[in-house]
């Protein structure tokens, strides 16, 4: 007989324990198991018995396959972070913290899918667990699609929603907004709780496959900015994309963590507007916007996002720390690296910089990952501490090791290409890594070889009077 039983399970990683406890033993969270109650019917299942099973016919890895057929949303920066469209059949995940504009985007996405922007019109439907049909409503005439034959409903039973779904002209893209409103009556737990999301998610994505349907679920993100819910969400699907962006700046990022259908590195840009989301098809120009020219503690730094180059300017300000720990505070950056920037400045170019407060801000709320940006924000650091400007209409990119050699990073040509077509005459750049790839290749932009940090110190007329003699083992090897 079945029999209801409590169990406490971890919101963050799933895992299950008979007891309460202040911390989970499995992911090393605090205060994060929740108690459910589900019915186990009867003793675990046992091991495989003695009946023998059927034998697997082993295949080639050539055969016919399909090419993947893509659905093109026609919203471009959207079609190119799912790798070139949504695959039919497949799952994907979107996250982001509360108001960026998950709605927004998947309504947009919806209606021009269904109005068929790009290809052939598509069934889409659009599931809301969160808003009203009237609030969804009042947000699809702000958005100005209202016209378009989006199939709309508001519904969490995921029993209702699969009976509705499981047809054979059934909608070709459906949307869930959210996934954490959803529940299955089968479990006794609250919607929102690490086994309804688990259960909820898989019902959908069974039958996305088995239909051909493209379903996308809307995910929100603990304080921590994962998605709530167990890990296993993002193992379930196919794609998970991730929307950020400061809830001050107007511009919205959408970048793809996992894809299984394309590359994973690509973001796509979009600007929050009165109408909706504006797609921004060259960001640099947007980034660089209301940048001051000739203003100290300022680099430019010639950064590739995915497939794509994209020009961001780095802020620094440093100034004199009346504390005993000097102040660090980074946005949009690795702390980690801004530490080992300044220790190479300090240790291997004797620049005295550790001890003031430095602030680190990548201008425009974007994100930077690439250790390319390491040369740029060392000449921000410089630049701020020695009070002189970075050369003018100058971008900068290359990594540092830890010996203060600047290591050449990849597509030297894709950014110089992209700062040329904005208006930029000069660069600093790595040394290139092989002789006969020749230096101004790319034209109208002079590249300045920058062999060791040390010569970016040498650059900067006022550092002599400031740096440091380094004794035996620091400086230039
Ligand atoms: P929303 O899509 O509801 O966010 P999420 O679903 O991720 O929680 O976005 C809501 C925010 O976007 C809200 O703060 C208002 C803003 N917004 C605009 O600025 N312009 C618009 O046209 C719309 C629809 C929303
Ligand atoms: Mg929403």
């Amino acid at each position: 007989m079945a029999r209801a039983e409590n169990r406490y399970v971890c919101q963050s990683c799933g895992a299950a324990y008979p007891k309460w406890a202040g911390k989970c033993d499995a992911c090393g969270a605090w205060n994060s198991l929740v108690e459910e109650v589900t019915r186990s019917s009867g003793p675990p299942p046992k091991g495989l018995g003695s009946a023998k099973g059927r034998a697997l016919s082993f295949v080639g890895l050539t055969g016919d396959t399909a090419a993947t057929a893509r659905r093109k949303s026609g919203i471009a920066e959207l079609d190119r972070v799912c790798g070139g469209g949504m695959v039919p059949g497949s799952a994907l995940l979107i996250g982001g913290d509360p108001g960026i504009g998950k709605s927004t985007l998947l309504l947009q996405a919806m209606a021009a899918l269904a109005q068929g922007k790009s290809e052939a019109k598509l069934d889409c439907a659009y599931i809301s667990g969160e808003e009203s049909l009237d609030q969804v409503r009042l947000r699809a005439v702000r958005l100005n699609v209202s016209t378009a034959p989006v199939l709309l409903a508001a519904a969490t039973s995921i029993r209702d929603i699969i009976s509705t779904l499981d047809h054979a002209k059934g909608p070709q893209v459906v949307a869930i907004d959210s996934i954490q409103t959803m529940y299955l009556d089968t479990l006794d737990s609250a919607p929102g709780t690490v086994s309804q999301v688990r259960a909820s998610a898989q019902e959908l994505i069974r039958l996305a496959k088995s239909r051909g349907f493209t379903v996308i679920l809307v995910g929100h993100v603990t304080k921590e900015g994962t998605i709530a819910g167990p890990r296993v969400l993002e193992h379930m699907v196919d794609t998970v994309l991730y929307f950020e962006g400061e809830r001050g700046h107007q511009f919205r990022i959408l970048r793809a963590v996992k894809n299984r259908y394309g590359p994973t590195d690509e973001i796509g840009v979009f600007e929050m507007t009165d109408a909706g989301l504006a797609e921004v098809p060259n960001p640099s120009a947007l980034f660089l916007g209301d940048r001051q020219r000739e203003t100290t503690g300022s680099a430019v730094f010639a950064g590739i996002e995915g497939t794509r180059p994209m020009l961001v300017e780095i802020q620094a300000l440093v100034a004199p720390s009346t504390l005993g720990t000097p102040r660090r505070a980074v946005v949009g950056w690795d702390g980690n690296r801004l530490a080992m920037v300044l220790a190479v400045l300090e240790a291997r170019c004797g620049v005295p910089i550790g001890a003031n407060d430095i602030y680190l801000n990548v201008a425009g709320g974007l994100r930077i990952s690439e250790p390319a940006a390491d040369l740029a924000v060392a000449a921000a650091l410089i630049s701020a501490l020695v009070r002189e400007p970075v050369p003018p209409d100058t971008v900068v990119f290359g990594e540092i090791g830890l010996s203060g050699e600047i290591r050449p990073v990849s597509q030297t040509d894709a950014r110089l290409k992209e700062a040329e077509k904005l208006g930029f005459v000069a660069a600093l750049t790595p040394p290139r890594r092989r002789a006969k790839e020749k230096p101004g290749a790319s034209s109208g932009i002079q590249p300045r070889e920058i062999a060791h940090l040390c010569n970016l110190v040498g650059m900067f007329e006022k550092a002599q009077g400031v740096t440091r003699k380094l004794g035996a083992g620091g400086g230039r090897p």
